[in-house]
């Protein structure tokens, strides 16, 4: 760990105080977007094609769609996944399709999904290269969300590959100064500020202010001034002079007036001069404003929840933008952010975008369904109306799963409140596999309004989910993990004592299998059988 300018007493106060890390408890606003609020339905190119993927597949695809029935069961996204952009940007900079691949542009295909009555999502990377090395997008976030929006892409999956985190060190400050874009600076000395936590003047009368502030690094300290004078509301420059220190990057955000929080990366430091100055726009009122200057990154997790806001922030901006210049409606972009869930993105996801990767990449094997279901089913507080859990993209209809893992995989996926984005060739789609994923009770629950995400009941060889729903209905879930047959059996009077299930004591209970169309009414005692990784799930009415 760093020095960075901080006095040697406080240097070693930091460094056995352990500070709380900004994303265990996020502070924004949920994430709107206009988006729906149900979990997305749709297909993605990846589990099945990886680079293998081309226009004519995507038209293809979209016409299996419509044809199998699809888009009326409401699969209404087609998403490019990884290898749809060119090694190469445009003239402008901007992303472009591959140019052998997608020769005619993905503004066009966007067009040509749209008249069959699907959404069309692509892909990029919260990183410097997506996984497939192909371009992406950080750094790039407003010019790449702008050329998206363009396009008319209403599905966006950001990956973490080459991903750079974001500094937890901040520039020693001397000062700042605001002008309106006029040459007319007014400066304010870090000595018209308040300090607060490890944030203190260090001497160094080389500098025009005689002293610099130290200890903003890691959500420490922050430099606030209280009044920012502005003639009128408006954007104004903010130029932050700093002592040079350092072939580190260091980070600061700028938050104005409590609200609206403007980033500042600060690259790596060469000394031929001692001071540098570093500026962004930011949006002032009439009157005196308050500027807090501050670090909120302690780590990984906080970097990655910045970095992911910053790209859903950006994509607001972009079909806003695109909506005016258009005079049309705001296209929303459900915004999936793609983290692999190693920064418990289940803590700040809801914050950054609608729905966030739970787990690493899902792949047809049983087992590792099972161990991304162990994890995902865990976490069902954390999804709500336009915020979802994503446990990854289905692989039904893939490598060698049997049916009932197929229909268990479905079931707990439409349970779990997950996203059901399909990876299976559409277009040889036999018509088993097309009977669980257009199964319209499944789906339903899925789709609930409530938007609860089922939880554990009970664990064991054979697991029991409950998912709340709309007008007072459960679902109820019976999942055999094991090898061989096996019986269970759920006391529905005790599972009306659960709060998050939320359910009615009755004298009689009326189960529906939402499989095989069974009606079942009980007293007390909701009894299964179950074959080898089975799933059955009834609704109780
Ligand atoms: C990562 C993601 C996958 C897929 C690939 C594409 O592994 O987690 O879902 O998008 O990248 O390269």
């Amino acid at each position: 760990m760093k020095r960075n300018g901080m006095c040697p007493i406080c240097y070693l106060r930091k460094l056995f105080v352990k500070h709380p890390q900004t994303s265990e408890n996020p502070k924004f606003e949920d994430y709107e977007n206009g988006a729906p609020l149900t979990p997305p339905m749709g297909w993605s190119s990846w589990n099945t094609f990886r680079n293998r993927i081309n226009e004519k597949l995507i038209l293809d695809t979209a016409l299996a769609m419509k044809e199998n029935g699809l888009i009326d069961a409401g699969y209404n996204y087609i998403n490019l996944d990884d290898n749809w952009q060119s090694s190469m940007r445009d003239e402008n900079g901007d992303l472009q399709g591959d140019l052998e691949t997608f020769p005619r542009g993905i503004a066009r295909l966007a067009k040509e999904v749209n008249a069959l009555g699907l959404k069309l999502g692509a892909y990029t990377s919260n990183g410097a290269l997506t996984c497939e090395d192909l371009p992406a997008s950080l750094g790039r976030e407003n010019a790449d969300a702008y050329t998206l929006a363009k396009w008319g892409v209403e599905y966006f999956k950001y990956d973490f590959c080459h991903n750079i985190p974001i500094s937890s060190y901040a520039p020693l400050v001397y000062g700042i100064s605001v002008s309106k874009f006029d040459g007319n600076a007014t400066h304010y000395s870090v000595h018209n500020a308040v300090l607060n936590g490890y944030a203190r003047f260090m001497t160094d009368s080389s500098l025009p202010t005689g002293s610099y502030v130290s200890g903003l690094d890691g959500n420490c300290g922050d430099i606030t001034y209280n009044a920012i004078e502005a003639d009128e509301d408006g954007d104004y420059v903010l130029t932050v002079n700093i002592k040079k220190q350092g072939r580190y990057e260091k980070y600061l955000i700028a938050q104005v007036n409590d609200g609206k929080e403007y980033e500042i990366i600060f690259p790596p430091q060469k000394k031929p001069n001692k001071t540098a100055r570093f500026q962004t726009v930011i949006s002032l009122k009439a009157g005196k404003n308050k500027i807090k200057l501050y670090n909120p990154v302690t780590s990984k997790a906080d970097s990655e929840m910045y970095q992911y806001r910053r790209m859903g922030i950006a994509l607001k901006e972009a079909t806003a933008r695109v909506a005016k210049e258009t005079d049309a409606e705001i296209k929303p972009i459900r915004y999936s952010i793609c983290e692999w869930g190693f920064g418990k993105p289940y803590r700040w996801g809801a914050k950054a975008g609608n729905l966030w990767r739970t787990t690493p990449d899902i792949r047809p094997w049983w087992f590792w369904i099972k161990t991304i279901y162990s994890h995902n089913v865990k976490l069902y507080k954390y999804s709500s109306p336009g915020h979802f859990n994503d446990p990854d993209m289905l692989e039904v209809g893939n490598g060698k799963l049997t049916y009932n893992q197929n229909v268990s995989h479905f079931s707990l996926w439409c349970m779990m409140n997950a996203p059901l984005i399909l990876g299976n060739d559409l277009r040889k789609m036999n018509d088993r596999v097309k009977a669980i994923v257009t199964n319209k009770n499944l789906i339903a629950i899925n789709q609930d309004p409530l938007c609860k995400q089922a939880k554990r009941i009970k664990k064991g060889a054979v697991d029991i989910l409950a998912k709340p729903l709309e007008g007072g209905k459960t679902a109820i879930c019976f999942f055999n993990k094991s090898r061989g047959r096996n019986s269970s059996s759920l006391n529905l009077n005790r599972l009306c004592d659960d709060k998050y299930v939320a359910m009615k004591k009755q004298s009689r209970y009326l189960a529906l299998d939402q499989w095989n169309g069974d009606k079942i009414e009980i007293a007390e005692k909701l009894k299964v059988k179950l074959e080898k990784h089975q799933t059955k799930v009834f609704i109780i009415q």
